[in-house]
């Protein structure tokens, strides 16, 4: 008996020290696991939390990323304004959102500040002093879309680093240029997490990148899955050199060395002298009213503003607000305004510091009443009957709409044109380069890859920027801000805005509903109405084909951001549920 107690206290202590050391085992293993720097986050995990819809009471920044809105987020917590949050977004965009977001790009931002004042910067690409009117023609005078949207010679002189610095320099309010590239930084250095999205782009984009680059690149050096940390350290490197010296950071220096030997190697032809050359410009945005609301957009060298006043004034002869939403009657009369004002566009517009072009014409209201004076109700009209008045795409750009606790706004539309641009990188500074030069018309009647076309007004000379869409785009109404919004997708951008700012002022809904809400499309040329596959009647469609449309469907248009100011002085983000963009706010 005595034995058997002896033995199992033995037992018990040999049980309690196994225990013990089993203890101190898993111990020693969840540390050392947790030590690990793992590359995965669980399967169960989501890899971000993506909110597309808020209502808060002081700011609000809804982009491409959730990342990206992080970053102005921050900003406007540090006390910066809607400005610098931009400049955030935009460094932030070009490390996590590489396929649209951009230093080797350009773009355009509206601004509305509270007071009331209005601004329009326009840093879009340039086109070489070496370019010319027949650099993407063969020796039959055919263009050759391969040599504008692909490689070296698709490049123009980037706009984005110049701009931010100009911003910064008339606006910010935390005027501290580095902290605006900090998040930015620190997302290249330490790599951030691919959504499911960005790693089938890549993937998909690899022999692509395999074509254009000789140098190795990150984008195509694995096949990639969602989760995956991406870590850009000569992009990281590049974004410090703009943090310490501002532009001449990229337009001098190493980096503009790195982008020149790039050139030469390629078979580009941009100089150090073009890229000392660039200038970012303040320009007078675009203004016009609709039923009672101020609308402010952007001027050449984008299309965007002047398309959208025209397509709103033909349409203000119309009372949409009682015809039901998406009948076959609504958008036909819609689709009718922007046939015309595309044809206008690929006559009139064009860079209109090289080309007249006829603003204060083309947004009268006497012209656009009389542009629709042949409208029939019953029937479609036939593009090729349609003349410019007398005097196409997937979605690689990207748009932001911001506004910060002061009520200041800013919609900015940024882009290095297709996915990934050029799909060239400057192999050492770790940046895409765009391929914004498919946006001149290279030839007359000549489709770009939009399917646009232009002529004389936006051929390629030395210098010019090319025509653009990009619509980024404020409303106010009774002197107050209303709406912020803008969108990537080509020559659907104008379309699509128009869409979401009439939603809000015809039909009363929400910015969310107005986002969300199916589009359509027309745009002169090719003569096709597309229609967003999910959310048309099919009556309405067979209404609309049966005045001769020629209906065709496509999987998405546009990817809208906007901000709302509620009456209460709330405001509503809204992010387009069509990808991975995300709005944050407080
Ligand atoms: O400036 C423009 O109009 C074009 N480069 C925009 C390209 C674009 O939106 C591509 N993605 N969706």
């Amino acid at each position: 008996m005595a034995n058997s107690i002896i033995q199992n206290q033995t037992y018990l202590t040999f049980m309690k020290a196994k225990h013990i050391l089993s203890y101190f085992f898993l111990l020693f293993f969840v540390i050392i696991l947790s030590s690990c720097k793992t590359d995965k986050p669980s399967p169960l995990e989501p890899i971000y939390d993506f909110t597309k819809t808020m209502i808060d009471d002081s700011a609000m920044v809804v982009t491409a990323h959730p990342i990206a809105s992080l970053a102005g987020y921050d900003i406007l917590r540090q006390g910066g304004n809607a400005i610098d949050a931009a400049i955030a977004v935009q460094f932030s965009l070009a490390v996590c959102y590489p396929i649209a977001g951009n230093i080797g790009g350009g773009g355009f931002m509206v601004y509305r500040s509270s007071d009331g004042t209005i601004d329009a910067l326009d840093y879009r690409e340039m086109a070489p002093a070496a370019s010319t009117s027949d650099m993407y023609l063969d020796q039959n005078g055919n263009a050759i879309a391969e040599k504008s949207q692909n490689g070296a010679l698709a490049v123009g002189v980037p706009g984005t680093p110049a701009g931010m610095y100009e911003a910064f320099q008339k606006y910010s309010k935390l005027k501290d240029w580095k902290a605006l590239l900090a998040p930015a930084i620190h997302s290249a250095e330490n790599g951030f997490r691919l959504t499911f999205r960005q790693a089938g782009l890549l993937n998909k984009n690899k022999t692509k990148f395999d074509k254009y680059n000789t140098d190795p690149v990150v984008f195509n050096s694995k096949n990639w899955k969602g989760g995956d940390l991406l870590i850009q350290p000569e992009l990281a490197t590049t974004l410090k050199a703009i943090a310490n010296e501002g532009p001449t950071g990229f337009y001098g220096g190493k980096v503009a060395d790195q982008i020149v030997n790039q050139m030469k190697k390629s078979g580009g032809i941009i100089t150090h002298e073009d890229l000392k050359n660039y200038q970012a410009i303040w320009r007078t945005p675009i203004t016009t009213n609709y039923r009672d609301h101020k609308i402010i957009s952007m001027p050449p060298p984008s299309s965007g503003g002047i398309a959208l006043a025209q397509i709103l004034g033909m349409v203000e002869n119309f009372n949409l607000a009682e015809m039901d939403y998406h009948s076959a009657e609504h958008i036909h009369v819609v689709v009718e305004a922007e046939r015309r004002a595309y044809a206008d566009r690929a006559t009139h517009l064009g860079d209109s510091d090289f080309y007249n072009v006829p603003i204060a014409s083309l947004i009268n209201k006497d012209y656009l009443k009389s542009r629709m004076a042949d409208f029939n109700p019953e029937k479609a009209s036939v593009s090729d009957s349609i003349i410019a008045g007398q005097m196409k795409e997937s979605l690689q750009t990207t748009h932001y709409s911001i506004v910060d606790q002061e009520g200041n706004a800013v919609s900015m539309t940024t882009t290095l044109n297709g996915g990934y641009g050029s799909k060239l990188v400057v192999a050492e500074g770790g940046f895409l380069l765009n391929n914004e030069m498919d946006d001149f018309s290279a030839k007359p009647g000549t489709p770009n890859m939009f399917g646009l076309i232009g002529a004389e007004a936006n051929k390629i000379e030395p210098g010019k920027r090319m025509l653009s869409s990009m619509t980024p785009t404020i409303v106010e109404k009774d002197g107050q801000l209303l709406l912020v919004c803008g969108t990537p997708g080509g020559s659907t951008i104008i379309t699509s805005v128009y869409q979401t700012v009439s939603n809000v002022i015809d039909y009363g809904m929400t910015a969310t509903e107005a986002v969300q809400s199916p589009r359509f499309h027309h745009q002169w040329l090719p003569d096709k109405l597309i229609l967003e596959e999910v959310g048309f009647d099919s009556l309405v469609i067979n209404a609309l084909a049966d005045k001769g449309h020629k209906v065709m469907k496509r999987g998405k248009i546009g990817k809208v951001e906007a901000v709302r100011f509620l009456s209460n002085g709330n405001l509503e983000g809204a992010a387009d549920i069509r990808a991975d963009d995300d709005v944050k706010g407080f």
